[in-house]
């Protein structure tokens, strides 16, 4: 597997990242909302360097081919919180064609929430087809196959400590 982000690059990203959300969101109890199942390694470390009150919460999202670039996905898990009025940060492991997250803010719109933000540790603009406002990105990258820190390929991978490149073997 080659790598594309060594285990110490990330960690000062997130920890850059963290530090940006304290600021921008001081005197505010923002929610944030990890997208199952590739953020969960990148929001937990995350939000342990987030300093402010926060409140977490989960949305799950499926495809329905297994092809999650598609765009072609569904809401498998809803939220528990309430996110009418509150400053809402959505939490991605990556953004490619921007279908996913797209149909995400659509959702999330329909409730009301006071802001809405999107925090992403990875961004393939090269691919972008639907154009998303971003506030966080952690790395801009090529056009490859990520996988690690989250990140599957067939639901495998997502246990590395680093992020690398799938070589299709
Ligand atoms: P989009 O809808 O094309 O933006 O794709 C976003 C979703 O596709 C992500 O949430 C991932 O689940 C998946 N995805 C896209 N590119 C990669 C990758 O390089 N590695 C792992 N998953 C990816
Ligand atoms: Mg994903």
């Amino acid at each position: 597997m080659n790598i594309l982000l060594e285990e110490y690059l990330i960690k000062d990203k997130v920890a850059q990242i963290a530090a940006q959300i304290n600021d921008d969101y001081m005197n505010k109890n923002p929610v944030i909302v990890g997208i199952l199942k590739g953020a969960f390694v990148f929001m937990s470390d995350l939000i342990r360097h987030i300093e402010i009150p926060v409140e977490i919460d989960f949305l799950c999202i499926s495809s329905y081919n297994g092809k999650a670039s598609s765009g072609v996905v569904r809401l498998s898990n809803d939220l528990s919180i309430n996110i009418e009025d509150r400053d809402v940060i959505v939490v991605e492991d990556i953004i490619d064609s921007g279908r996913t997250i797209s149909f995400i803010l659509s959702n999330l719109e329909t409730r009301h929430p006071r802001s809405l933000a999107v925090c992403t540790l990875l961004n393939k603009n090269e691919d972008r087809v639907v154009d998303v406002p971003l506030t966080y990105v952690g790395f801009n990258i090529p056009s490859v196959f990520a996988v690690g820190y989250g990140l599957d390929h067939k639901n495998q991978y997502r246990n590395l400590p680093y992020i690398g490149v799938f070589d299709g073997s």
